[in-house]
């Protein structure tokens, strides 16, 4: 059976309150390492996979989210004239061919699970289909989700993008109770989200990158009437190993930054400064001498 993964759903609609006050204007996801937001290494590593068709679950204050993606000929037209071609050229990997973008409304921020579920209806029934946070940024040769799709085509199932963390940072993601780990992938017993040090099954953690069957959107359906909080992903995950469906955890090649909070988002803004040729010696040189100063001043 061809295993294909052609859609992948990008949940934006949460309120990024660690970036108030930035964030009461700005979609968290427009916030830009370097140069290029964090939306668009979101897109470049969804179309590396494959990926043909984005659905975007977004809310109010978004914006400019949708502009991103527009052609803007004004712009274009004045760097053609000014025969700026490698500008151009950046500006063209922003743009969207028409159809292939969808936009899907979650009207009150009812956690990770309902923003996946909100997108229902532009699944095909029993399509899978991937998820990806963009909050979630991964430095990687080749990109994590091609890394998953890969790995998809000879497990089939759901699968989640797993990284080992110390066990004391455990509780602050989804872990992975592990049946059979066969080294990249291991196969999945059970999954926790957030759980106390002490109870947690592995230090195996749950990352914004998912390969999703449609079961789990039928898990959500449930999950969605039934709770009045957060609708939290993991359970309707967890609830495929419940019903005895393969749920596997990859762990991928690769840096995962957690752009979701202020420290990770710094770290990546430096690792992918570094990463920069044309930035790398004078950023080098400015990060050494502030490194130094601070040493002296201890
Ligand atoms: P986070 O847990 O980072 O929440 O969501 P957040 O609202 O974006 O940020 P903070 O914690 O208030 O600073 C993880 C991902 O799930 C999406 C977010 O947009 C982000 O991509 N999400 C979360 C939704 O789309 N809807 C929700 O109801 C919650």
């Amino acid at each position: 059976m061809a295993r294909k993964i052609t859609k992948a759903v990008f949940p934006v609609a949460g309120l990024g309150t660690r970036f108030l006050p930035a964030t009461k204007s700005i979609p968290k996801e427009i916030m830009t390492l370097v140069d290029r937001p964090l939306i668009q290494y979101a897109i470049d590593e969804a179309r590396a996979a494959g990926i043909k068709e984005f659905i975007f679950v977004t809310s109010r204050g978004k914006g400019a989210l949708e502009d991103y993606f527009d052609h803007a000929p004004e712009l274009e037209n004045s760097l053609r004239k000014k025969k700026k071609i490698n500008l151009l050229q950046e500006l063209k990997s922003t743009n969207m061919d028409s159809g292939v973008i969808a936009y899907i409304r979650q009207h009150r921020a009812l956690g990770l699970g309902h923003a996946v579920w909100c997108a229902r209806r532009l699944i095909t029934p029993n399509e899978s289909f991937a998820v990806i946070l963009p909050d979630d940024v991964i430095e990687a040769e080749k990109p994590c989700l091609q890394q998953m799709v890969e790995a998809y085509e000879e497990t089939g199932g759901s699968m989640v993008a797993a990284m080992e963390v110390p066990p004391e940072k455990a509780s602050a993601y989804g872990v992975l109770d592990i049946k059979e780990d066969m080294g990249s992938i291991v196969s999945v017993k059970g999954m926790i989200e957030k759980p106390d040090q002490d109870v947690a099954p592995s230090n195996l953690a749950v990352i914004g990158r998912y390969i999703l069957s449609n079961d789990v959107l039928r898990n959500l359906n449930k999950i969605k009437s039934g709770t009045g909080g957060e609708v939290q992903l993991t359970d309707a995950i967890a609830a495929e190993i419940d019903a005895d469906r393969d749920v596997y955890g990859f762990r991928f090649r690769g840096q995962r930054f957690d752009c979701g909070s202020k420290a990770g988002f710094l770290q990546a803004t430096v690792a992918f400064g570094l990463a920069r040729e044309e930035l790398a010696d004078e950023f080098f040189e400015y990060l050494s001498h502030m490194v130094s100063e601070r040493h002296a001043a201890e």
